[in-house]
């Protein structure tokens, strides 16, 4: 893949783990430069990769004044990408969770692709050290998802993906404020609205071993909340259309 690849990495007080996913990204694929975006994390995480930034010119750290989100931290994140000229864009987690050595089978796939969602729910995919509720959770909500608007992904919701920045600049990305796993159900459905190829790999998530998840059940409430209207959305413009087109809905 000859595009130039940008890995973006959003941090909220992960001054125990920065350091070590920088380095892992930067050995497992060396040709591609690192965004860190930083909310002020009080535990100095930001000056951290202020200094891994000086040492490193393929490390670049993006500082926001405080804490609002993961889905702003990515916004952000895509913006400074786009006007910097990268043809590919990574989304990762700073924890360990996704690994770096994986990263090289997800750009491969973008041969194939648009937008590749790195996957725990396809045979092959897995998930290491979660607490069961954890995987209730992910399991429950991607059926819930795949149900209420009818897509096929097993793994809507997961935060380890490669974008063709085509994706990017074709969905209004801007808009999407939400935090989470809605943030990143949202772009993989506007995505596939948009007719862009999305496919999904294996990958194995491990759960962090250091520093403290930024998951809350607010999140968890508004990504429930937020895919049942768009279902409802999308459930209804399908009806009108069968309506228009004079033949009586499916039941
Ligand atoms: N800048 C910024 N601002 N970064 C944040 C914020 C924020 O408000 N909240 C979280 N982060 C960063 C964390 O520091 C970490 O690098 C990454 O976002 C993921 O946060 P975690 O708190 O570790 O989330 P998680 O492991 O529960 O969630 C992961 O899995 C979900 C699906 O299971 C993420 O990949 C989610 O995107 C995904 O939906
Ligand atoms: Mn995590």
């Amino acid at each position: 893949m000859s595009d130039r690849v940008l890995v973006v990495i959003p941090t909220y007080n992960e001054s125990a783990n920065i350091e070590h996913i920088v380095g892992r990204v930067r050995a497992a694929v060396p040709a591609a430069d690192v965004l860190v975006v930083d909310d002020a994390s009080p535990d100095g995480t930001g000056k951290i990769v202020d200094g891994m930034a000086e040492q490193d010119s393929q490390v670049n750290v993006l500082h926001r004044s405080g804490k609002s989100g993961l889905g702003g931290a990515y916004v952000a994140g895509f913006d400074w990408g786009l006007d910097a000229g990268y043809g590919v864009l990574v989304e990762m987690d700073a924890d360990g969770s996704h690994a770096p050595e994986e990263l090289p089978k997800l750009l491969a796939a973008l041969d194939r692709a648009d937008l590749v969602l790195g996957s725990r729910w396809v045979p092959g995919g897995s998930v290491i050290n979660w607490p069961k509720s954890r995987e209730v959770i992910s399991r429950g909500g991607n059926l819930y998802t795949r149900l209420a608007l009818g897509i096929e992904l097993r793994d809507a919701t997961g935060g380890y993906r490669a974008y063709r920045r085509e994706v990017l600049e074709g969905i209004d990305y801007a808009v999407v404020v939400s935090e989470g796993y809605c943030f990143q159900v949202d772009l993989a459905w506007r995505a596939l609205r948009a007719g862009y190829r999305v496919i999904e790999v294996p990958i194995t998530f491990a759960e962090r071993e250091l520093g403290e998840s930024k998951m809350t059940g607010a999140i968890v409430r508004e990504a429930f909340v937020r895919v049942t209207e768009w279902g409802a959305q999308h459930r209804g413009r399908q009806l009108r259309a069968t309506l228009r087109g004079g033949r009586r809905p499916l039941s």
